[in-house]
Formats: C-alpha cells, structure tokens, sequence
C-alpha cells in the first residue's frame, strides 16, 4: 500500500473537519458538554401532588435537555437517604430532593458537599446541613394564613355573638412545611380565638396535639371521628375544621360523613387533589389553596440551570422564573444557614371559582361539566 504524500494527508483532514463541522454545528467551538443528569428525590407515590410534581420535574429537565434520574420513597426516610446515597453514588450533577423527614438527610448530604453536587431543597426545607444551595417552594405561612382568614369569613366571626365551633387537623411532624401551615393558620384565628368568638372544644389549639403521621388520610379520619365521639355528641354542632391540606381534609370529611349528623361544617384543604375539588362541588370541602406545581418545576429547573452555570442565586432569577414568587434570603434558617428562597404565591379555590384551576392546563371539566379532572399530558 503506498503511503499519501504529506499534503494529501493534511488535505484529508480538513475535509473530514470540515464535514464533521457541517453535519454536527453544535460541535463548533469549545466542544458539546456532555449532558448534565440531575437526581431527583421525592417523597411518595401515595400522595397525589408529587406523583405530579415528579412527572413536570421530569418532563422540564428533560425537555431543557438534562439526563433525569428519579426516585419515590415511599414516605420512608430510611429509603429516602438510600435514594440519595445512590444518586450521589452515580454522580449526578445536581439534586432536587422533597425530604420525607427534613431532619435525617444532614449525613448523606455531607457527603454530596465533598463531591460537590449542589442540593435543592424542593416544597420542604431540609435542615441542619449547610449543603443545601437553595429552597424552591410556596409560601407556607401565607398558605395557612389564607385557609385561617378563609374560616374566620366563612363562619362570619368578626359578626356573630355565638362563639364558632372549629377543630384543627394539622400535617406531618417530620414534615418542615407544616408547623408553617398551622402557625399561619392559627394567627389569623387567634384574636377570635383569644375573644371567644371561636372556640375549640377539644382544646387541641398546640401543632403538637393536631399534627397528623404522613399526612394520612386514614389517620386523619380516626382523629376526626375521635374528636367528634368525645367532644361533638348531644348537640354539640361543630361548624368548622381547618384541615392543613388535602389528604387529611378528605379523612375529616369521610368522618363528617360517617359520625356526624349536623350542618356541614367548613373544612379547608391544601393542593387541589382532583377528589377534593370533588368535593368541593358537593359541598363537603369548602376550599382549597392550590400550588401550582408546573410553576414550581419551573423554578425549580431555572434556580438549577443557574447553579449549574455558576451564576449568582438571587433575585435576579426572579426575572426567569415565569410566575409571581419572591426571593428570601432571611426567613429560611435550616439550622445551619439562612436558606436562599424562592416562594411561590398560591392562591385560594372554591366551588365559584374552579374555572382557574382549568386556566392552568392542569385540570379539564368532565363531559357533564360538573366535575374538574386531570388534563391529559
Ligand atoms: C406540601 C403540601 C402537601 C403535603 C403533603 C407538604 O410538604 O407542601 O403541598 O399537601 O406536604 O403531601
């Protein structure tokens, strides 16, 4: 075989670049960065708005062209903090993780600060670790204050002289984001409660005493109907129960139902499960406050594209973030460091005004147009 002169050679090899060049444009320059996976880590399968919230992570880090590695865990911390382990094991460039207990990541989570994987505390703060870059999530005080203003108006309490009859069904302890709720929730109920104009014949005014393992539906209807055999028999009416979010607002409903033969009382929820907002229209839920998650995603994806690019987390990422939220970099103190925040705005549904929620793309009306559905995706 003869061997082509040096300049054939030479020849050669531009073409083959300059055909490569042609073919792949993104090759052009400092070479095409291999793609990025982010590890995301949610808490259950079993509540409704994280299946949703995974499948819009999902879906907008791939779409904005990351690898996605996911993980559900079962509303266990033990396989949450193997859930991470793991993703740390295979490198991921960055983690979202929803903690099902904001305490017990600190030690897995010092690991992924030695590797340098940057963390993103997504809806719950996740505390005592300085690994955490920065908490994307709603405002939850204000999601409880808006369900205590919503009970307080619905039950007419700056008006009436008999005091309301109201019970607290609060979220799980190991949750973060639920003292929040129930802190927002009780002070908007405190000066009523304070002159007797609302009263809990329970006594269970502490979060402590109202709180709720998992945010479980059934445990939520066993204290429900707990409450009522003790406290709301013999004419005993009950006119209201602020419930923290959906899941238990469903149990105290069903326990209305089954224990309790009165006037319907107000009952407040979180998230806008599509069986709430059933409900609701029957009348056996009277709000919710709705998150939009899609929106929450979002942030979540830029908030992580500008770590990923080194920029700087502040309110400058406001202006990408493509719905109404505030940066707070002085609340969110995880034991460790004041957390950079990014709180969403969420907003108040009843039965009038459902049609918002199908404004989302989120929810459709069924074919008698009486009840809301999940939009297909
Ligand atoms: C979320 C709520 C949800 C609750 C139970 C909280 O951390 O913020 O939206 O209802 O967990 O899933």
């Amino acid at each position: 075989m003869t061997k082509p002169s040096p300049i054939k050679y030479l020849i050669s090899i531009i073409l083959s670049c300059l055909i490569c060049m042609l073919t792949f444009p993104g090759c052009i320059g400092a070479g095409a960065p291999a793609a990025r996976t982010v590890g995301i880590a949610m808490p259950t399968k079993n509540l409704e708005r994280f299946v949703r919230d995974g499948e819009f992570l999902k879906t907008q880090f791939e779409a904005a062209g990351y690898n996605v590695e996911i993980r559900y865990s079962n509303d266990d911390s033990g396989q949450q903090n193997n859930d991470v382990e793991y993703m740390i094991a295979d490198r991921v460039d960055l983690l979202i993780i929803c903690a099902v207990d904001g305490v017990t990541l600190s030690q897995t989570l010092k690991t992924a600060e030695e590797y340098g994987i940057p963390v993103v505390a997504y809806d719950r703060l996740i505390m005592n670790s300085s690994a955490v870059d920065c908490y994307i999530s709603f405002d939850n005080y204000t999601v409880g204050k808006l369900q205590g203003e919503f009970m307080a108006k619905a039950l007419g309490m700056d008006e009436r002289n008999d005091p309301a009859r109201l019970e607290f069904i609060a979220g799980d302890p190991a949750d973060n984001n639920a003292p929040y709720f129930f802190r927002g929730a009780y002070d908007a109920l405190e000066p009523y409660l304070d002159s007797g104009k609302c009263k809990v014949l329970s006594g269970k005014t502490a979060f402590t005493q109202c709180a709720t393992q998992d945010w479980s539906t059934d445990k939520a209807y066993e204290s429900m109907q707990n409450l009522l055999a003790s406290y709301y028999v013999g004419g005993e009416s009950l006119d209201g129960v602020l419930c923290s979010n959906d899941s238990v607002a469903l149990g105290v409903s069903r326990a209305i139902d089954s224990d309790y033969n009165g006037k319907a009382p107000v009952i407040t929820g979180q998230d806008g499960d599509i069986i709430n907002l059933r409900n609701i229209v029957d009348g056996r839920q009277t709000m919710t406050v709705f998150k939009n998650v899609n929106d929450e995603a979002e942030a979540a994806l830029e908030v992580s594209k500008a770590i990923l690019q080194g920029e700087t987390i502040g309110s400058n990422l406001l202006s990408v973030i493509d719905a109404s939220a505030a940066f707070d970099d002085t609340s969110y103190y995880n034991g460790k460091k004041y957390v950079s925040s990014f709180l969403l705005d969420p907003t108040v549904i009843t039965k009038d005004n459902l049609d918002e929620l199908v404004d989302t793309g989120m929810y459709r009306w069924d074919n008698d147009h009486r009840y809301l559905v999940a939009q297909d995706r």
